[in-house]
């Protein structure tokens, strides 16, 4: 055995300097930043998560409460917390159930973005109420509106904002939205961004030929750069990355002209896990493997994969393989364990080896939703999700234009190109 190193002269932790950042992260269910992703602490007694009666206690406040509310469940939610869903789906899907909702009370077992979101598309009077506080999402923390304002400053200093169209994710804050309605632009779910990316470009008046319409795409890069390079056609080269974090975006004038999509620096801390190398272990392991992945995933990913589509996609191609199919699916834990049990005549695995679930989407457990349940029925609500008024009306124009889009709802690969060039 080699000897242990000798000890590193002690350092004095004062000393060392602080790093400044500008949006230090909370402490999960610490502290208090309503105006962002970040969690902040729910105010109630929780029931104890080892109470056996949880799934009584749940089932008795539904049913006390009948058509007062309503449970919308994003599909990467816990088994635990789906089964009291009325309707599940993915981000897009639960929109349009927001949108038509007529309870007057939701309760939205997802994180923060899609809360505010079912907020700004139900009726004024309608509670939207999101069981922890804490659920926020790390892609949506990677943009915060006022750099977003910035980066549009940055692209009127280079000349080319008058060419761009803003085109956010929904999993982005609703600052961010409104800044998208307001400027011109629209939102778009991972089963709408070709269609989504298609009408933004068509916004632009292309009337100057030294100038091509762009795309600013905020804030997941890797949604973006598939959606322009496999769905619509264009070069990786023609995709610039914008970094927040860095002078000027870390661009010139002469890149922010020549780009077509000006693709925001963001991921999602969970599909952004997965590597090509998985997909070549895994086709290796397990001979004729399909390999199906979600376009968060990085474009090396994607492009080694046999199908990339939205959650709710990736749902349909597992209902539709036949019997003995082998699937390997790169997207969110919960989900991909609930389809193997869904369906024990395929063989369906998780493409990565170590276990990833989306730790904010696991906020939201029994506990949290026997709480706000129980709650409604003593008349009290809480842990309510409110947009202001002015963020809600440019929001809003932004995600109505989403929901009118000619065709939304199409996957990834089933708009002309994406699935040929991932086969
Ligand atoms: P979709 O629900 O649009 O597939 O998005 C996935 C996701 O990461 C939600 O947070
Ligand atoms: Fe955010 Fe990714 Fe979790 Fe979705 S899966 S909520 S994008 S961190």
């Amino acid at each position: 055995m080699s000897a242990r190193p000798p000890a590193a002269p002690a350092r004095n932790l004062t000393d060392v300097p602080t790093i400044p950042v500008g949006s230090p992260l909370l402490l999960l269910g610490r502290g208090s930043d309503p105006a962002t992703e970040r969690g902040v602490l729910c105010p109630g007694d929780l029931p104890a998560p080892d109470d056996p009666n949880l799934r009584d206690r749940a089932r008795a406040a539904r049913a006390a409460l009948g058509d007062e509310v309503m449970v919308l469940g994003h599909h990467y939610q816990r088994d635990q917390v789906i089964d009291f869903a009325d309707a599940r789906g993915d981000s897009f899907e639960l929109s349009r159930q927001a949108a038509a909702a007529q309870a007057p009370f939701i309760v939205f077992c997802g994180v923060h973005f899609m809360a505010e979101s079912a907020s700004i598309l139900g009726r004024e009077d309608q509670r939207v109420i999101l069981p922890d506080l804490a659920a926020g999402c790390s892609m949506a923390d990677m943009a915060e509106a006022h750099q977003v304002v910035d980066a549009w400053a940055r692209l009127e200093r280079a000349g080319v904002s008058d060419a761009t169209v803003p085109l956010t994710y929904m999993n982005s804050t609703a600052g961010i939205k409104a800044f998208c309605g307001e400027h011109g632009g629209a939102i778009c779910t991972s089963s709408n961004a070709p269609r989504a990316m298609q009408w933004a470009f068509d916004q632009v008046d292309a009337s100057d030929p030294t100038l091509p319409a762009k795309v600013l795409f905020l804030p997941d890069q890797h949604l973006g750069r598939n959606t322009a390079v496999l769905s619509l056609g264009l070069d990786l080269a023609d995709c610039v990355v914008y970094d927040p974090w860095r002078a000027d975006g870390g661009l010139t004038d002469d890149q922010l002209r020549a780009a077509r999509v000006i693709l925001w620096k963001g991921h999602c801390s969970v599909h952004a896990r997965f590597q090509p190398a998985m997909v070549a272990k895994v086709r290796d392991e397990l001979p004729g493997v399909q390999v199906l992945v979600h376009p968060e995933c990085r474009h090396e990913v994607v492009l080694e994969a046999d199908r990339v589509g939205s959650t709710g996609q990736i749902i349909r191609w597992v209902e539709d393989a036949p019997a003995g199919s082998t699937l390997a699916i790169a997207t969110e834990l919960n989900l991909v364990k609930r389809l193997g049990e869904q369906h024990p005549d395929k063989h369906v695995v998780f493409l990565d080896e170590t276990v990833c679930f989306c730790a904010t989407m696991n906020r939201i457990d029994l506990p949290h939703l026997v709480w706000v349940l129980e709650s409604l029925v003593d008349g009290q609500v809480v842990n309510e999700i409110r947009v202001a008024p002015e963020v809600r009306r440019n929001a809003l124009l932004a995600l109505e234009r989403m929901l009118s889009l000619p065709g939304t709802g199409q996957s990834l690969a089933a708009v002309a190109g994406a699935a040929a060039a991932v086969a």
